[in-house]
């Protein structure tokens, strides 16, 4: 691969490229204008693509024209195919490529220099003659990015490996606890900065695969303590990774839209899993140090399925909506799996029109990734006034008449406030136990959320169990509120 030196026009094509990313981040910050971010996104990504496939002889077109069929055909496919409650998995599938990706470029940089210019000036590069010899023909910032660039990605790789295992239920999203996992942990991120540096003195082809193969192992290592409750923050870290990865790519590059975007992936995913450990109550660092998500056998109490609780009709939540003043709907998962949106929105706008307030209520881990509910509520055409965020709702409870919980169950659970040994515990939930009436729409009692433990309100005296498809539920109860 030859260099070339990157003309200023193309200097310029990144920066405008680096503008839309930005511009499509903020479009992105909320439901209305995320299809115009989306646009931006693409749009700064073809001039990125294209700038770099103009400025650099890197394959000729029939190559690229295959390798874009190939790739654009899958993407394709698996975009069509996915179901969207699948979302989080792919989207721990895809950071794993990211990963991949940066340890690939690092190794191609490694073995070839000069075609990345980050040779020092003058040496022929002879990589045979070289192997084994202490010195160094790369400079030596070049060796600190590059040496990251594949620690980094290549943590990346195996944690979203395991991540996506965990994630689709492939392997048991239960902690894995190694004894001692912390002083191994600590030890090898150690030992790879310490490569990363002698790496800028001796340029042997061990010390490389030293880092890669230690980054392998440590991304491993640092998601498998981790439990399923915790897992959303860890994928939304993932990203983080990968936009580091990129970025320090960039650097060995000289690519500054590659240095923008890695930049604006591994904030804004840092951003993401800072809020996301605010909204879980969990400190970022007891995330990362693994195990924080264990979920405890005896969690829920013992046997709790045996206490009465009661069973209400499509017909007797018409009855009581319709005499409400006020009706707060909880949005969850089971929302997203019977794609239940439209149905509820049908049921909202009879509600309205008999003079009920009704109003979405969110929470922010709700469904299984960021945003989950808000994308189906607008997809549902629901007015964005009418949704709520759970700091800005949950005092409303209290003079709430009907809560409607609609395939959720961790979000409302008052364990997190109470039960210290719940793995939910300390994360903010909905106080639905104020409200005069709680609905509950799940397909059977036995069924449990994310997080696997039993419900207190399942069992109160103000709360009725709608057992059944929640679409199936809505669409019944629609036709119950029209008599
Ligand atoms: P969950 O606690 O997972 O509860 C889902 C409920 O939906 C269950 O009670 C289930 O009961 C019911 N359900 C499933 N399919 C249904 C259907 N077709 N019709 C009606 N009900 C159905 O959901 P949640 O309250 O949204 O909580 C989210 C959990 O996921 C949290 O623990 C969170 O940490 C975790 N998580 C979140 C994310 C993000 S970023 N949002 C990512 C990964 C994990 P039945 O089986 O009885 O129907």
């Amino acid at each position: 691969m030859e260099h070339v030196t990157t003309p200023s026009w193309a200097m310029f094509a990144y920066l405008i490229s680096g503008v839309l990313f930005i511009l499509a981040l903020r479009g992105l910050s909320s439901p209305a204008t995320s299809r115009a971010g989306n646009r931006y996104g693409m749009i700064g990504m073809v001039i990125a693509v294209a700038t770099t496939l103009v400025t650099h002889d890197i394959a000729g077109l029939p190559e690229i024209i295959g390798a874009l069929a190939i790739g654009g055909g899958i993407g394709f496919v698996i975009a069509r195919r996915i179901a969207m409650t699948a979302m989080p998995q792919l989207v721990a599938a895809f950071h794993s490529l990211v990963g991949l990706a940066a340890v690939l470029v690092g190794w191609a940089a490694y073995l070839n220099p000069n075609a990345f210019d980050i040779a020092t000036g003058g040496v022929l590069f002879i990589r045979e003659h070289y192997y084994g010899v202490v010195g160094g023909v790369i400079k030596s910032q070049s060796c600190i990015e590059m040496g990251l660039g594949i620690a980094i990605g290549a943590i990346t790789f195996s944690g979203s490996i395991i991540a996506f295992l965990k994630l689709a239920g492939k392997m048991s999203g239960a902690p894995i606890m190694l004894p001692g996992r912390h002083v191994i942990n600590l030890g090898t991120i150690i030992a790879i900065l310490g490569l990363v540096g002698y790496f800028t003195m001796d340029q042997s082809l061990w010390v490389i695969g030293l880092i890669t193969l230690l980054a392998f192992i440590i991304g491993f290592l640092l998601i498998i303590p981790i439990g399923g409750a915790d897992m959303p923050v860890v994928v939304s870290m993932l990203n983080s990774y990968s936009g580091w990865a990129a970025a320090a790519m960039g650097f060995t590059l000289h690519n500054s839209a590659m240095i923008i975007t890695g930049a604006l992936v591994g904030s804004s995913g840092a951003i993401l899993s800072y809020i996301m450990c605010k909204a879980m109550n969990r400190s970022f660092i007891s995330v990362i140090a693994g195990g924080f998500g264990a979920a405890p056998e005896a969690s829920g109490g013992a046997p709790k399925e045996q206490r009465p609780w009661k069973r209400g009709s499509a017909e007797d939540a018409a009855f009581l909506m319709k005499e409400a003043e006020s009706v707060i709907i909880i949005p969850g998962y089971g929302m997203a799996v019977s794609q239940a949106q439209h149905a509820l929105r049908e049921m909202a706008d009879v509600l309205k029109k008999e003079g009920v307030s009704v109003k979405y209520a969110i929470h922010p881990v709700a469904g299984r990734m960021p945003g989950h509910m808000n994308v189906l509520l607008a997809e549902a055409n629901v007015p964005y006034d009418e949704v709520f965020e759970l700091e800005d709702i949950n005092s409303e409870f209290g003079q709430c008449d009907v809560a409607f919980i609609i395939g959720a169950n961790d979000v409302v659970n008052p364990a997190a406030k109470t039960d210290k040994s719940s793995p939910i515990y300390g994360m903010p939930v909905f106080d639905v136990d104020k409200a005069k009436t709680v609905m509950f729409v799940k397909r059977s009692m036995g069924g449990v959320g994310y997080s696997g433990v039993d419900n207190d309100v399942f069992y109160m005296d103000q709360t009725m169990m709608l057992l059944a498809d929640a679409k199936k539920m809505v669409e019944d109860i629609v036709k119950a509120l029209a008599h």
